[in-house]
């Protein structure tokens, strides 16, 4: 029986606004805010796509969205609320249906899909996540609320959480060491590296940025979007700070203190670096290093710092031809990172570590007063603090606290972050921290592990049972290790300062570029102070996040594990059979997860662990840190070097790592491909018969498509159903005015695909299929990629429901050159037919012309650019669908490549200068028209409309047809669909088209010409 997930009728527009909603300002989900983790599904989509999953395609709409969704939706069709604030209230007889299902995530991440799955309350719900540090997170999200509330301890649990965290709050304030090494009213250190010059032999510092603070009154957004592309703007600020050099030092500039003003009206060119103020210009200096091209310049003596040749042991601005260099900055911090080890284990003394060609310093402190941030210089006993450290954790050395645990040699490559400090000389975790940084990070971990004890010790005392008093004590002491975690990411030399930020929080975090890579001007977080960033800070997070999920978990039934697994074997799951399996596998090489994650795992293990002076002991969670072997149990050091090559992704320097050689993009793919497809047939396995398997999938880059499809197919599985979600990745895609095919796709699947066809008939079979679907589509209300991905699902459920397709032994490119062909023509019949053009007749052909029209329909335009504007996958997607490429569309004059976008060449307004500069642009002459494609014949047919009487038209016109007749009637089918109600309302193409269409209709009559007459 088909599910309502499988039917047009499932309302794809409510569910993406719903997403949406939380994204945007208080609309995120309190839990995400305890710690980071990458790519999170939004919960309602999630949500949506469980329920529809398990309800028959008649299920009352109304019911779905407003009981189940949780969803307000006005007149206009808007959603007015946030909808996962609230638990679903199924009417009971889906509450029923729900409780009798079992659903499996083997991919669970941070568990946006297994949470909601408790929320409905299906039956049992399992989480399966490879990486330890997932695992963890996982249990705090899912199993320890559902465990507290099924106790009646969920409020408890929020409130000692919160009195612990305390404690561990209390007892570091306490710390004579800490009290001593941070002033009592600084809240945040900014700091850098600091090189020898070679020139000069003075240390200058390397800033990245000498603003500190840059308020405008407008919101925060606005300007950082406006301030790249424009260097300058004016208006009013409500903090203009920054650094300055003076003497050898480091002195601040306070526009609000000098100019004794709450708002400044300024003009601020950041780029340019001044600051115009009634006419006075004040110069903001530019950074003096610039990584990228490997320069900096000394702040003393003003010289270039270029290349440093090891072998002569010298200095060169000119980069020698075949000599061995290396910029200078970057030797100079691998000699610190060399030199710190040979310090911290004795074997070389502090000033000999001192005189390191580069050490980290600290620019400016800090404070905040009456309400507001105030900064002043650092000063060298400031800096000396650090070293009073640095003195410390020398003495404790060898603690297991400390986490030496090397990073991955290879570093890390990925869309979505990389991790790059290695090639600094970070080959360690310690070292992405400064002294007193890593000191107090260690004590904390030291303070939350012993709180957990007492924790336990408290509720024996109290007469509890064994088994509870320990799972409380490890579900508090994994809270209280994530509140730890997310104060580490805000606590390391590879952190920000983020000058526009509106609030006092102008930290940006270790991982909010996902990756991890170097910095010039990093924070420090005193930890004592009241900043929202400290440990004590934190705690609300953790609490607000604790306190969500309890909420989430109290009127479920559910039955939850999760599990510490490989998605592509998932042999701790042997017998039990699932009604759903939802997922989101990785995506390809977007984010490589256990290498970067490995940045929480060395905190994590250690909170959740004993330490002795010997090392580490199983306590918590001993699966995720330890492995049994015999009857001890060895501590596994990271994940990347127990777990990286099971990780499905696709990483060239991981797999040549673990290969010992040289291994080509291609290889990797297909090592993807292989990982994907196993994991299908563990999900095959474990799937009921009549089960039904939901895809997430982020990419709709072809080739991703043609790796997912292939994946499932081989294992077995067809296409039913698919439409794009909204994700994270694809609203910050979108926010930047872009618009793009590649959001998140949901993919339905079902077990079963039976007999073979010769690819001529499937092709046929699926053109028909999309048609169809197309036409259903549209008639629901349909546009844009819910309509596109909607279609090509047709065509893959034809091409995936037989077993075998005689003569394609490459499913990749029968996807390219026939699935997605099959798609495009569908859907531009389907089009035609809609519009009222008429039968298949009517339907456009033309390669240009039907780009175009699926381009325009498919795709909003740009409100700034005042045209459709394409990113590469997008262009593809429709190329592809249309047999052209991006050259060819280029060439044909269709589109116009700007940087790494597509601009689509149409009309920006429906005047004669519009239709002029398009010609131009287009390089078509009004006066002597040649016909690449019906586009061209389109565009002059809309000047002559604009500039002609209705009978001048019809010359040119006929003009036209003798040129070329069959583009010319293509150009008219084309204006057909255009002028009709699929562009949207304000579109000028739509007036231009109309008014074609009506000269072209009557030119040549005795009506058309009286009217235009
Ligand atoms: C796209 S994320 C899932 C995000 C999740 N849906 C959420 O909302 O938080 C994919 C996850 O798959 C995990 N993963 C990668 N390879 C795996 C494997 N072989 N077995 C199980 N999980 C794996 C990664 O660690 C990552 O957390
Ligand atoms: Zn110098």
């Amino acid at each position: 029986m088909e599910s309502l997930l499988e039917s047009p009728r499932f309302p794809v527009g409510v569910v993406n606004q719903a997403a949406a909603k939380e994204k945007q300002g208080g609309g995120r989900p309190e839990f995400w805010e305890m710690v980071f983790w990458w790519t999170r599904k939004p919960l309602a989509s999630a949500r949506a796509v469980l329920a529809a999953a398990a309800l028959p395609s008649d299920a009352s709409m109304n019911t779905f969205v407003s009981q189940v969704l949780r969803a307000r939706v006005n007149m206009r069709g808007e959603v007015e609320n946030v909808p996962h604030r609230e638990n679903p209230n199924p009417p009971p007889e889906w509450r029923e249906r729900f409780a009798k299902m079992k659903v499996l995530d083997p991919f669970a991440g941070f568990g946006s899909i297994p949470l909601e799955a408790i929320r409905l309350g299906f039956g049992e719900v399992v989480a399966v996540e490879l990486l330890p540090t997932a695992y963890v997170f996982l249990k705090a999200v899912l199993e320890y609320p559902k465990w507290a509330v099924e106790k009646g301890l969920g409020q408890q649990l929020v409130k000692d959480v919160e009195r612990w965290g305390r404690w561990v709050a209390e007892q570091l304030a306490q710390d004579p060491d800490i009290k001593e090494l941070y002033d009592p009213d600084v809240a945040v250190y900014i700091g850098t590296w600091e090189v020898k010059c070679p020139h000069c032999g003075k240390y200058t510092p390397l800033i990245g940025n000498w603003w500190l603070a840059r308020v405008s009154k407008t919101s925060v957004e606005e300007e950082s979007e406006e301030e790249g592309e424009e260097g300058a703007r004016s208006g009013f600020f409500s903090r203009l700070t920054w650094m300055d050099w003076d003497n050898g030092s480091v002195k601040v500039v306070d526009l609000n203190r000098e100019l004794n003003a709450k708002l400044i009206k300024a003009k601020v060119n950041a780029r340019q670096g001044y600051v115009e103020v009634g006419g006075r210009k004040f110069n903001v200096r530019r950074p003096n290093i610039d990584a990228r091209r490997e320069t900096a310049t000394c702040l003393h003596c003003g010289n270039q710092i270029r290349y440093y040749l090891p072998k002569l042991n010298r200095h060169s601005i000119e980069k020698p031809k075949g000599a061995e260099a290396v910029w200078y900055v970057k030797h100079a911090l691998r000699e610190w990172n060399r030199l710190l080890e040979e310090y911290l284990s004795g074997r070389i003394e502090l000033e000999k570590l001192l005189e390191s060609p580069a050490r980290p310093t600290l620019l400016v402190k800090v404070k905040v007063k009456e309400g507001d941030l105030e900064f002043e210089p650092a000063t060298k006993q400031d800096t000396e603090k650090l070293w009073k450290a640095l003195e410390e954790l020398r003495k404790i050395w060898g603690d297991p606290d400390i986490p030496t645990e090397h990073l991955p040699p290879y570093g890390s490559r990925g869309m979505g972050g990389d991790l790059k400090t290695i090639i600094w000389g970070l080959d360690k975790w310690y070292k992405h921290f400064n002294p007193r940084q890593l000191l107090t990070l260690v004590k904390l971990v030291k303070l939350v592990r012993e709180a957990g004890k007492r924790v336990e010790e408290e509720k024996l005392r109290e007469g509890w049972s064994k088994e509870d008093a320990f799972k409380y004590a490890e579900a508090i002491t994994a809270y209280l290790a994530m509140t730890l975690m997310k104060h580490v990411d805000y606590n390391t030399i590879v952190t920000l300062w983020n000058p526009g930020s509106w609030s006092w929080n102008k930290v940006a975090h270790t991982l909010s570029m996902r990756g991890i890579a170097m910095q010039w001007n990093w924070c420090e977080i005193a930890p004592i102070s009241d900043l929202p960033l400290t440990y004590m800070g934190i705690l609300g997070n953790t609490q607000d996040g604790l306190s969500y999920l309890i909420f989430a978990a109290s009127n479920s039934l559910s039955g939850v594990k999760v599990i510490l697994d490989d998605a592509t074997l998932l042999s701790s799951i042997s017998s039990e059979k699932f009604d759903l399996v939802v997922t989101d596998p990785p995506y390809r090489d977007d984010v490589p997860y256990v290498e970067l994650s490995d940045f929480f795992y060395v905190w994590l293990k250690r909170a959740l662990s004993d330490a002795s002076n010997s090392g580490l002991a199983p306590r918590f969670a001993v699966e995720a840190f330890f492995k049994r072997v015999g009857m001890t149990y060895r501590e596994l050091r990271t994940q990347w070097e127990e777990l990286a090559p099971k990780e499905v992704g696709l990483n060239v320097g991981r797999l040549s790592y673990f290969s010992g050689r040289g291994v080509s993009e291609e290889e990797t793919r297909r090592y993807f491909i292989e990982l994907l497809h196993r994991s299908f047939l563990s999900m095959r396995r474990l799937l009921k018969d009549d089960g039904l398997l939901v895809t997430y999938y982020a990419h709709t880059d072809p080739e991703a498509w043609e790796e997912l499809i292939s994946a499932g197919w081989r294992a077995g599985f067809r296409v039913t159903a698919a439409f794009p979600v909204a994700t994270e990745f694809a609203l910050r895609v979108t926010g930047r005015g872009k618009a793009a095919l590649d959001t998140s796709i949901v993919v339905v699947w079902r077990p079963g695909v039976k007999g073979e066809a010769l690819w001529d008939q499937v092709y046929r079979e699926a053109l028909a299929a999309a048609e169809d679907r197309a036409l259903e589509l549209l008639r629901a209300g349909r546009s844009g990629v819910d309509l596109f991905v909607g279609t090509l699902a047709a065509t893959l459920s034809a091409v995936t429901s037989k077993e075998k397709i005689v003569g394609v032994d490459d499913v990749g490119a029968f996807v390219r050159e026939r699935a997605y062909p099959a798609a495009a023509r569908g859907l531009a019949r389907a089009i035609s037919r809609y519009v009222g053009g008429g039968e298949a007749g009517e339907e456009v052909r033309d390669a240009g012309a039907l780009f175009y029209m699926l381009a325009k329909i498919l795709l909003p335009p740009n409100k700034r650019v005042g045209r459709r504007v394409m990113d590469r996958s997008s262009v593809h997607i429709i190329g592809f669908g249309t047999g052209l490429d991006d050259r060819e569309l280029v060439r044909l004059g269709i589109v116009e490549k700007k940087d790494s976008d597509f601009h689509l060449l149409e009309p920006r307004g429906g005047g004669r200068d519009d239709l002029v500069e398009l010609l131009r642009e287009r390089g078509l002459d009004p006066a002597k028209p040649q016909l690449r494609c019906a586009v061209d014949a389109q565009h002059l047919l809309e000047y002559y409309a604009v500039t002609l009487d209705a009978k001048s038209f019809g010359e040119q016109y006929a003009k036209l047809r003798s040129l070329n007749a069959v583009l010319v009637d293509e150009a008219l089918r084309l204006a057909r669909v255009l002028s009709g109600r699929l562009l949207p309302l304000g579109d000028p193409e739509k007036v231009l088209c109309e008014r074609v269409i009506s000269y072209a209709v009557g030119s040549g009559t005795l009506e058309g010409w009286l009217r235009g007459g």
